[in-house]
């Protein structure tokens, strides 16, 4: 009885849903260089443009550009390993796809539930960041937001008489959510549109923020390159920068994205590692410059308190270009809109799949007749995540976005050596290199970040996934078609 909960998807059956046809299909419209596009959509946003500066200033300071190369050494491990899944099994469903070719529908299943957490929990986070850039943008011109309606209600603010105003709901993070919700229900390609001219727009600013601030660096602020350890394990030292590392990993998430949109991929085999490897190795690039520019710019001490909000306005001050200020806030603005719809979208097409085996009630897989897009999951998911966005605070939904993309990278590499085992001779257009060496140093760099962070974001882990299992049982056991 029980060996029916992992039962393992064949991948005959895998590559015929890859090529499948009809009215209940997605679109495919997106060719290699969309797809790196939506990469860089989904990977720079909040991580870099609010939470670099909290990183430099409480945990690594400048040596914040050497956290930066170890994230992206655990990335590009877990890319590694996503690139052979995606060119082998280019379906919608990602890591819960793979998991339940190599592990079977019970794993499959924690895996897709979990990416709720990557995807609509990281698309809150994104849209608590944007909200507090909106408020920075609007103050500039004596816009007030009333404080209340701009945080949750775990959040307070010191208003400049002295009184402590506490939020109610952040009514501008929902606002966003629902903006984007309502691009992607008009189209795959409309959404990839909007999001490759946010991602121009996102890449010249950190473009022109490097080439720029270069010139303005002072070398001082490089000394101490890495701050002594104040005796508290990750408070600068070498503890503190991996624990950077930790914190910094959000700055990465969302190149795995790329993989949820094989199905609307013209040639998916090909331009899915593409889409992946490539779209990190560019941001990878521009985030350790990026980090490099800032804290050669202001001394990382200027980066406290400022609650993760604008640490680039903080770097600007110190070049003469401070009516760039603006500007820059406005493209941060756009460019973290584009990353609350890559994962929106990436959310959408986990549950698509999910829901076409199955898995989760058919109304997640209904696509609508003339846009072609899971419409009704899209406008679901806008509800879900505002919730999140309205009523949660930055920190626990980022935390618990951080712990859900790494628990599904590391479950990605153990797919990989599973499946090299179990299907040796399956065709790979693409072959992650040194099998076992590369997914096992995935798993070790990813299980060591998630053990940096606090034990509450382990907690809520645990209660999301028991949460998970009791729906499995009551609905999903229930219904899986395999
Ligand atoms: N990597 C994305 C960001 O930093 C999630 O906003």
């Amino acid at each position: 009885m029980a060996s029916k909960h992992f039962t393992k998807k064949s991948l005959a059956v895998l590559f015929a849903e890859a090529d499948e046809t009809g009215e209940h299909t997605l679109k495919r419209t997106l060719g290699p260089t969309q797809l790196v596009m939506l990469g860089i959509g989904a990977i720079i946003g909040a991580g870099l443009f609010s939470i670099t500066g909290g990183a430099a200033a409480h945990n690594a300071g400048p040596a914040v550009t050497i956290s930066f190369v170890i994230a992206a050494v655990a990335c590009a491990f877990a890319g590694l390993c996503y690139a052979e899944f995606a060119s082998m099994i280019p379906v919608a469903g990602s890591a819960y796809t793979y998991s339940y070719a190599t592990m079977g529908r019970f794993i499959a299943w924690i895996i897709g539930w979990d990416l709720v957490l990557e995807y609509a929990v990281g698309a809150a986070t994104v849209s608590i960041s944007w909200s507090r850039y909106l408020v920075k943008f609007l103050e500039h011109y004596n816009i007030q937001l009333a404080p209340q309606m701009t945080m949750s209600p775990w959040d307070s603010v010191t208003m400049a008489d002295g009184s402590i105003v506490t939020g109610i709901m952040n009514l501008p993070a929902v606002f966003i959510v629902v903006l984007m919700s309502l691009i992607l229900v008009r189209g795959t390609q409309e959404s990839s549109r909007i999001n490759g001219v946010i991602v121009g727009l996102k890449v010249a600013v950190v473009l022109v923020f490097i080439g720029l601030g270069w010139n303005y660096i002072d070398t001082a602020n490089y000394t101490p390159y890495i701050p002594a350890n104040t005796g508290n394990f990750g408070e600068f030292g070498w503890s503190g920068i991996v624990r950077a590392a930790g914190i910094i990993f959000f700055a990465y998430i969302g190149f795995d994205a790329v993989s949820t949109a094989a199905q609307e991929a013209k040639n998916p085999k090909k331009d899915m590692p593409i889409g992946i490897l490539v779209s990190l190795a560019i941001c990878t690039v521009l985030y350790i410059l990026f980090a490099h520019v800032m804290t050669g710019l202001a001394n990382y001490k200027e980066f406290q308190g400022q609650d993760g909000i604008a640490p680039v306005a903080v770097a600007i001050e110190h070049t003469p270009y401070e009516w760039l200020k603006q500007a820059i806030i406005l493209a941060i603005l756009a460019g973290y809109s584009s990353v609350i719809l890559v994962m929106l979208l990436g959310q959408s097409r986990v549950f698509f799949s999910m829901s076409k085996d199955g898995l989760l009630p058919p109304v997640f897989s209904r696509i609508h007749p003339k846009f072609k897009t899971p419409h009704k999951s899209n406008l679901l998911f806008a509800v879900f995540v505002s919730l999140f966005a309205a009523f949660i605070p930055a920190r626990v939904v980022g935390e618990m976005t951080s712990i859900g993309t790494l628990f599904a990278f590391v479950l990605v590499c153990i797919g990989v050596l599973v499946l090299r085992k179990t299907q040796p001779d399956a065709p790979r257009v693409f072959r992650t290199p040194m099998v076992p060496l590369v997914p096992i140093l995935g798993v070790l760099f990813c299980v060591f970040m998630m053990a940096s962070l606090p034990f509450d974001t382990w907690l809520r882990l645990m209660a999301w996934m028991a949460v998970g299992i009791g729906i499995y049982f009551w609905y999903g056991a229930k219904n899986a078609k395999f």
